[in-house]
């Protein structure tokens, strides 16, 4: 069995940068409040009109594909992860491969929120080890600013999401003992409403006893409706306590599973690249592990939290920063909406 490894990798973030101060101009929170409870300073947004999810994915994408020294004719399957596509279907992997002028090569779309990057890591992991394909490209990019409820009844969702993308390039690696060492994919659907967004959706029947006459509803009128923005049901939904306490629990035992998979210490972690879902996240699980703080690498005080993109964003940062040398144990952890988290161990 082969074993595959990143062989290229680059983000893109927009332009816009908002600050805690600039949401205040929108709703009522404060600096002080998304800082003490997140460790959010600031966030990009996309531009309104023009940048999408899948301009985003393809702008990181070109970075990765250099990096690995390859063409965009050579990449052999696209796998594209995100809660926020341009349209509701057909999926961003198709739009990314017209964008970019890719081949009839395969497409295929991830919708695991959080964790979407890791599972469209393992599975590009997956093809390559099988030696079904050399160049799989990996996508996790993210317009949350298009959906976002910017008034005081959203503020505990709102102020922690941003806009980004990232990319990596998975290929074969002939080294020994080098590349990605393992993936590790769980979920847990009984809580999957305590962090969702319904609409559109095929069971608004059931969410939405506001329409009983239905099906004389005006057309489409179950795919959106003005009482769903007006009494908020619109926009995701969060049960924040209760992603915090299921998230500060499977971080570090999907982290410990890798390990003891490939009999490996946490001391063995070079460099911990959690999911950037919240600092204190972050920082519960360093201590949980007991890791020292250069060991784990955070950027959610720049970005928030950008959901399929947070891992690749990170992840290239880290590396650009030299952060990541040749021999270094990388260990990608994530946590989201579903329930489903999942690991990814890497030798770089
Ligand atoms: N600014 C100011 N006040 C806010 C606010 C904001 N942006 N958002 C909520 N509040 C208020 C609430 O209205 C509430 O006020 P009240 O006590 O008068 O009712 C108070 O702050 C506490 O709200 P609560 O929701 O209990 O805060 P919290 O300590 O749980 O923090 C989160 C909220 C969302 C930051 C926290 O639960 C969290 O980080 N959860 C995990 C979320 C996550 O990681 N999601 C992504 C998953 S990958």
């Amino acid at each position: 069995m082969l074993q595959s490894k990143i062989a290229g990798i680059g983000y893109y973030v927009p332009k816009n940068v908002y600050t805690n101060n600039d949401l205040t101009r929108f709703m009522d929170t404060s600096d002080e409040w998304i800082q003490e409870r997140t460790g959010i300073k600031e966030r990009r947004y996309a531009d309104r009109i023009g940048e999408t999810t899948t301009t985003m994915g393809v702008e990181a994408a070109k970075i990765a594909i250099e990096r690995a020294h390859i063409t965009n004719e050579e990449v052999d399957f696209i796998i594209f992860a995100t809660l926020s596509p341009d349209y509701y279907f057909p999926g961003c992997a198709v739009l990314l491969q017209r964008e970019m002028g890719m081949k009839e090569v395969g497409a295929l779309d991830i919708r695991n929120q959080c964790s979407g990057f890791i599972y469209a890591l393992s599975i590009a992991d997956q093809f390559v080890k099988t030696g079904m394909y050399k160049n799989v490209l990996v996508v996790g990019s993210e317009k949350h600013s298009f959906a976002l409820d910017f008034s005081t009844r959203g503020r505990a969702v709102s102020v922690i999401f941003g806009d980004g993308a990232g990319a990596v390039v998975v290929q074969p690696t002939a080294e020994d003992g080098k590349g990605i060492l393992s993936t590790h994919l769980h979920s847990d659907g009984a809580d999957a409403e305590k962090l969702a967004m319904y609409y559109p959706g095929a069971s608004s029947g059931i969410w939405l006893d506001k329409i009983p006459d239905w099906p004389d509803q005006e057309l489409g009128g179950l795919l959106m409706t003005k009482e769903m923005l007006e009494d908020g049901t619109a926009f995701p939904n969060m049960d924040g306590q209760a992603v915090f306490k299921k998230a500060v629990v499977k971080f570090p035992e999907v982290i410990h599973e890798a390990l003891a998979k490939n009999n490996l210490k946490t001391s063995d972690i070079s460099l911990l690249i959690p999911h950037q879902a919240n600092l204190r996240i972050s920082q519960f699980i360093q201590k949980t592990l007991g890791l020292r703080e250069d060991q784990v690498f955070n950027n959610i005080q720049k970005y928030g939290n950008t959901t399929a993109a947070s891992i690749p964003i990170a992840l290239c940062e880290a590396w650009e920063e030299g952060k990541i040398k040749e021999g270094d144990l990388v260990c990608l952890a994530a946590f989201g909406a579903g329930f489903t988290w999942g690991s990814a161990l890497i030798r770089w």
